[in-house]
C-alpha cells in the first residue's frame, strides 16, 4: 500500500495512491464519526501514553492531560533523541511519544479507516512530509521515528513541494510556456512555508523556498485568546494554566468557525460570557499574516513603482494549509495579489495528496528540490585565538529526489588539530554571518598532525597550535535526498578520515 503521510503540527492527514487517484483517507474517531485527519496529540491515561482520538477521549472522559503540537517540539533547535517534555508531572521522551503516535497512525490506517483492512504482512510504504525549513536534526528524527514505528519510508518531501505536486496534478493545464511556476503558500498549524515550484509535464523543480518554523494557526489561537481576555478586562497573569488552555481551545474552535459574514465572536472567560467584534481579532492578527508576506517576499519581484508582486511567469499563489481558511488570510492575500490567489479545494489535505502522488511510481512525478537552509562552520584559526566562519551550503543548493549531492573543499591544514563547529541557519547578515535562528549541528575535532591520528588519543585535552604547512585536507559535505547533511573530513596524505551526520545532538 502506497501512502502519503502529512504529519502536521495539529493534524495528521493521510492520502492513498489508488490507480491514479489520490483520495484522502478518513478515520473513525472516538465518537464513531468519520474524520479527515487524526489529531496530532498525545495524552496520558491509566499510566500510559495515549494518542490521537484515544487521547481526546481520555481528556473528555477523565480530564486526562494532553499535549498538542508535538511536532513543534521537534523544531526546537536544542532537540536531541534524548529530549523530554513534561506531561502529567512526568518527563516523557519526545522520541517515545513520536514513535507511539506514528504507530497509532499506522494502526488506524490498517484497521480503522476508509481503506479496506490492511494485513500486517503488507508494508505501509509512505512518502512523508517535512517542513521545508526543518533542520537536519528534525529531518533525521522524523525519519527515525517513522521507521521505528514500522513505516517503510520511500521518501521525505518538503511539505510545500508536495502541495505543488497536488496543484500540478489537479490543474495540469494552468502551467504553460508563459506561466511556468506556482507559488505555494502553506499556512499550517505550527509552520508557514512558501515555495516557488515549476513543472514541465511531471518534472518539478523548486526554484526557491522560504518559511518560518514557528508561525501557524496556533499563533492565531493565542492572539484570539488574548483578545478575549482583554475584552473581559482580565489580566493575563490571573489565568491558571488549565484556564488559559481552555480559553485557547475555545479560541481555536471560534476561529475555525469564522466565515466572511461573522461579525461578533464570543467565549466564556472566568465563567463570564465575553464578546468582541471579529474586527478586533482581525486587527490583532493582521501582523501574523503580514509576517507570512514578509517571509515570502524574497520569492516576489519588485515592480517599477517599487511594490512587491508575483513574477509574471508565476501562474498564481496556491493557498493551502488549514490556517489559511481564516477569512482574514484570504482577504489580505487578495488585497495584495488580486485574482491570482487560488485556494486549494482541499486546503488541509493537499500536502498529503501530493505526498501520495510522490509515493506512486506510476505517477512518474520527479522533483528537484532546494536546500532551504544554510549550513556553515566555525573553525579555529590563528592558534585558536580567532574563529573564522564559512558558509558551506546555501539555500539555493539543488537537491535531487533520487541521489546524494556532494560539495567538497580542499586546503592545507595549518594547525595540529582542526576544531569544527557546524551550525545551521536561515538568514545571514550582509557579510554572511549567521543571523536569527542558528542551530548547532555538532562539533568535530580532527587530528591534522599524523602523530595524533590514533583512535585512543583524546584530542579534547590537547592545545591547538599553529604548525604551518600541514597535510592536504578534503572536507566533503553530502546532502542526501532527505536533506540530511553528513560531513566527511579526510587527510588525503595519510588517508585518515572522520564521518559525522550533522544532526545536532543526535
Ligand atoms: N476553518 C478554519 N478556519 C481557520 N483556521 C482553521 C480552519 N480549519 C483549520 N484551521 C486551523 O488550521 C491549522 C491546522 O492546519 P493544518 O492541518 O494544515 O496544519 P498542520 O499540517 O497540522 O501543521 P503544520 O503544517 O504547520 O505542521 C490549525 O491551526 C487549525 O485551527
Ligand atoms: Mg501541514
Amino acid at each position: 500500500m502506497r501512502l502519503g503521510v502529512d504529519f502536521g503540527t495539529t493534524t495528521t492527514t493521510v492520502a492513498v495512491a489508488d490507480r491514479g487517484n489520490y483520495p484522502a483517507v478518513s478515520f473513525i474517531d472516538h465518537n464513531g464519526d468519520a474524520q479527515d485527519d487524526i489529531p496530532s496529540v498525545v495524552g496520558w491515561s491509566n499510566s500510559a501514553l495515549v494518542f490521537g482520538f484515544d487521547a481526546l477521549r481520555a481528556m473528555d472522559e477523565d480530564e486526562a492531560p494532553l499535549i498538542r503540537s508535538i511536532k513543534r517540539l521537534l523544531s526546537d533547535s536544542s532537540m536531541t533523541p534524548r529530549s523530554t517534555f513534561r506531561l502529567a508531572q512526568r518527563d516523557i521522551s519526545i522520541m517515545d511519544a513520536l514513535v507511539g503516535f506514528l504507530e497509532y497512525v499506522a494502526f488506524k490506517v490498517r484497521t480503522d479507516s476508509s481503506l479496506a483492512q490492511i494485513p500486517q504482512s503488507e508494508p505501509l510504504e509512505a512518502a512523508i512530509g517535512i517542513p521545508a525549513h526543518a533542520s537536519s536534526a528534525q529531518r533525521f528524527l522524523t525519519l527515525e521515528a517513522f521507521r521505528a514505528a514500522g513505516w517503510s519510508v520511500i521518501s521525505m518531501v518538503n511539505e510545500p513541494s508536495a502541495a505543488g505536486f497536488e496543484y500540478t496534478h489537479r490543474h495540469r493545464g494552468t502551467l504553460n510556456s508563459k506561466r511556468t511556476s506556482i507559488l505555494v503558500y502553506d499556512l499550517g498549524g505550527g509552520t508557514f512555508d512558501a515555495s516557488t515550484v515549476t513543472a514541465v509535464d511531471t518534472d518539478h523543480q523548486v526554484l526557491a523556498s522560504r518559511g518560518h518554523t514557528m508561525l501557524g494557526g496556533d499563533d492565531f489561537d493565542l492572539v484570539l485568546a488574548q483578545c478575549f481576555a482583554k475584552a473581559g478586562d482580565i489580566p493575563l497573569n490571573s489565568f491558571a494554566e488549565s484556564e488559559w488552555q481552555d480559553l485557547v481551545e475555545q479560541s481555536r474552535t471560534v476561529k475555525e468557525s469564522l466565515t466572511a459574514h461573522t461579525r461578533v465572536v464570543s467565549a466564556v472567560v472566568h465563567d463570564r460570557p465575553v464578546s468582541l467584534p471579529v474586527s478586533t481579532f482581525y486587527e490583532a492578527a493582521t501582523p501574523l499574516v503580514e509576517k507570512t508576506l514578509e517571509v515570502l517576499s524574497p520569492l516576489l519581484q519588485r515592480t517599477e513603482d517599487g511594490a512587491l508582486a508575483l513574477p509574471p511567469e508565476c501562474a498564481g499563489i496556491y493557498v493551502t494549509g488549514g490556517a489559511s481558511s481564516l477569512p482574514l488570510v484570504s482577504r489580505i492575500l487578495r488585497e495584495r495579489f488580486g485574482r491570482r490567489v487560488h485556494r486549494s479545494p482541499h486546503a488541509a489535505a493537499s500536502t498529503a495528496i501530493g505526498l501520495a502522488i510522490a509515493a506512486d511510481p506510476d505517477a512518474g512525478f520527479t522533483l528537484h528540490d532546494r536546500l532551504a537552509r544554510h549550513v556553515g562552520v566555525f573553525r579555529e584559526a590563528e592558534s585558536g585565538s580567532l574563529v573564522s566562519f564559512d558558509t558551506l551550503l546555501s539555500p539555493n543548493l539543488q537537491i535531487e529526489s533520487n541521489k546524494e549531492t556532494t560539495i567538497t573543499r580542499q586546503y592545507r591544514a595549518a594547525h595540529n588539530i582542526g576544531f569544527y563547529r557546524f551550525v545551521e541557519f536561515t538568514q545571514t547578515d550582509h557579510v554572511g554571518t549567521p543571523l536569527g535562528d542558528v542551530t548547532p549541528l555538532g562539533e568535530i575535532l580532527f587530528p591534522f598532525a599524523p602523530a595524533l591520528q590514533e583512535p585512543d588519543i583524546s584530542l579534547a585535552n590537547i592545545h591547538i597550535a599553529r604548525t604551518g604547512n600541514g597535510p592536504l585536507i578534503e572536507e566533503r559535505y553530502h546532502v542526501d535526498r532527505h536533506g540530511i547533511v553528513t560531513v566527511e573530513i579526510c587527510d588525503l596524505d595519510t588517508g585518515y578520515s572522520l564521518t559525522s551526520a550533522l544532526t545536532s545532538g543526535a
